[in-house]
This record gives structure tokens, C-alpha cells and sequence, in this order.
């Protein structure tokens, strides 16, 4: 008796929630999926509402309650914000509120800061990530000795949102971002918005060969897992269906190239929320 309470108690089926204000959090649901296929997943792109980048932080905390909701009613079980701007502008409110475990994605300046031998590191994001407040407390503790060029993406979002990730505009706006990055000869460029990893490629045609790129999508997906298993939320069941299923609140179009959904057998749909 006592082991068959402690197997269903390890299993939980119920979904991991993502969110982000648009199609660049699924940089981070890969992430997670690939690490915990077990996993059933529920993807939200607020696509009607990106960016939320140059949005105030009212309004971010807003749209963050409005997702975190609609994941709820679907029976979400941990929640992930997928989203830099949400996250430094309203986990701390989210997690008040709310009885879930949520876990956030934060530009990853600690292993930029501590391995760049140049003490110059690059900080590509969006203007809600760097000027907000949990943004401005982890920079001070790791950047004391380090040159950091912050540049806000102003119009990547919504480039990547109208599915013109790899356009040679995208790339001519990238050249005038990155420009004074590298004029300050920066050895690593932090990717600060769950977007930017799609431009991958792109930032590699641009910067200079020693450059590297830092997101943090992987730490996210690990930290996702070690949340799960330290609240007994796991999912250790093999059978039921397991497929990844993503919404956004405009036509999908864009939404279901990036995940490459046909191919991969992934449910995507038109939703209101
Ligand atoms: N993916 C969001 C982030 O990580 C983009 C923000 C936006 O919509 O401006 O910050």
C-alpha cells in the first residue's frame, strides 16, 4: 500500500505551462522538451501583444497574470516564463499570487562576467529587461570589474514575429546593434531575450571569430527538472499522450514554421486569451 501511494505520488501528468509575449519562448520550450520528454507541454505565444519590451511594467505584469491564468485552466502543474521582460518585470508578482512553482529566464551575466578574459561583455535585450530592477541588482553584483555594453534590440521581436528571422533587414539592423559591442572588443555577447537565439546564426556571420554567445535556455530546462523532482511533480509515466501543444492569439503561421510543426507531429491552434 505504502508503495503504490509513494508511485502515483511521483507521477504527475499534468502539463508544464510556457509562456512568452510571442514565438521566441519556444527557444526555451526546446529546450525543456528535449530534456524532459516525459513531459506533456503547453506553449502560449501572445503574439497579439509583442513586444512587451516596450511595454511599462503595469502592463507586462498584466499580460503575465492574463497567461499565467489561461495555463492554469488548463491544469498546468509548474510554469515557465519564457520571456526575459516578464520575467524581470513580474515573476516576484507572479510568484506572490499564485500557488505554482513559476520558473523565470534572466540574461545569463554571472558565466559571461566571470569567464570574458577581454572584462567586456555585450548584453543584447529588450529595454523592459534592462531597465528593470532584479536586471539592475545582478549586474551589480557580478559587473563591478567589467566593461558592459547594454544594447536594447529595438525591432528584432517584431521582425522575428513577421517571420523574417534569417532576412538580410534583420541582419542590417543586427550590424548597427552589435556595432559598438564590438568596437569595445567584448569576448562574449549575452543573449537577453528568449528570441534572440533564433538569430544565432546571423550574430555568428557578424561578430568576430572569438566572440561567444551565452543564452540561458539550457539553465532553464535544468532548473525546470530540478523543480519538478524536488516537488514531487514529475511526470515518470511512458504512456498517455505526450504532444507538445502551442497556441498564439493571431494566425499561427509563423509560430508553426519556427517549431517546424507538420514535420514534427506538434498541435498548434488559434486561441483566444
Ligand atoms: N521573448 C521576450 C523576452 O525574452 C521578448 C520581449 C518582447 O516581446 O519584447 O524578453
Amino acid at each position: 500500500m505504502r508503495s503504490f501511494y509513494f508511485c502515483s505520488y511521483m507521477n504527475d501528468p499534468r502539463p508544464i505551462g510556457i509562456f512568452d509575449s510571442g514565438v521566441g519562448g519556444t527557444s526555451i520550450w526546446q529546450e525543456i522538451h528535449q530534456l524532459l520528454p516525459l513531459e506533456k507541454t503547453i506553449y502560449l505565444s501572445d503574439s497579439a501583444n509583442a513586444p512587451y519590451g516596450i511595454k511599462t511594467q503595469e502592463e507586462i505584469i498584466g499580460l503575465s497574470i492574463k497567461n499565467t491564468e489561461r495555463l492554469l485552466k488548463m491544469d498546468c502543474k509548474l510554469i515557465v516564463v519564457a520571456c526575459n521582460t516578464a520575467t524581470t518585470n513580474a515573476i516576484k508578482v507572479l510568484r506572490s499570487a499564485y500557488d505554482i512553482p513559476f520558473i523565470g529566464i534572466e540574461p545569463a551575466i554571472k558565466p559571461a562576467a566571470l569567464k570574458s578574459a577581454n572584462k567586456a561583455i555585450g548584453i543584447l535585450a529588450t529595454r523592459g529587461t534592462l531597465t528593470s530592477e532584479l536586471f539592475a541588482q545582478t549586474s551589480e553584483i557580478y559587473t563591478k570589474d567589467i566593461h558592459v555594453i547594454e544594447v536594447e534590440g529595438n525591432g528584432l521581436v517584431e521582425l522575428i514575429e513577421g517571420g523574417k528571422k534569417d532576412a538580410a533587414e534583420t541582419k542590417d539592423l543586427l550590424q548597427k546593434l552589435l556595432a559598438p559591442m564590438i568596437r569595445a572588443k567584448i569576448d562574449y555577447l549575452v543573449l537577453g531575450c528568449s528570441h534572440y537565439p533564433y538569430l544565432i546564426p546571423s550574430l555568428y556571420e557578424i561578430l568576430p571569430r572569438e566572440v561567444e554567445i551565452i543564452d540561458s535556455g539550457e539553465a532553464v530546462a535544468k532548473q525546470a527538472k530540478a523543480v519538478l523532482f524536488n516537488n514531487n511533480l514529475l511526470n515518470t509515466d511512458k504512456s498517455g499522450s505526450k504532444i507538445p501543444e502551442f497556441y498564439s492569439n493571431i494566425n499561427p503561421q509563423v509560430l508553426s514554421q519556427i517549431i517546424q510543426a507538420e514535420k514534427n507531429g506538434y498541435k498548434v491552434a488559434k486561441m483566444d486569451f
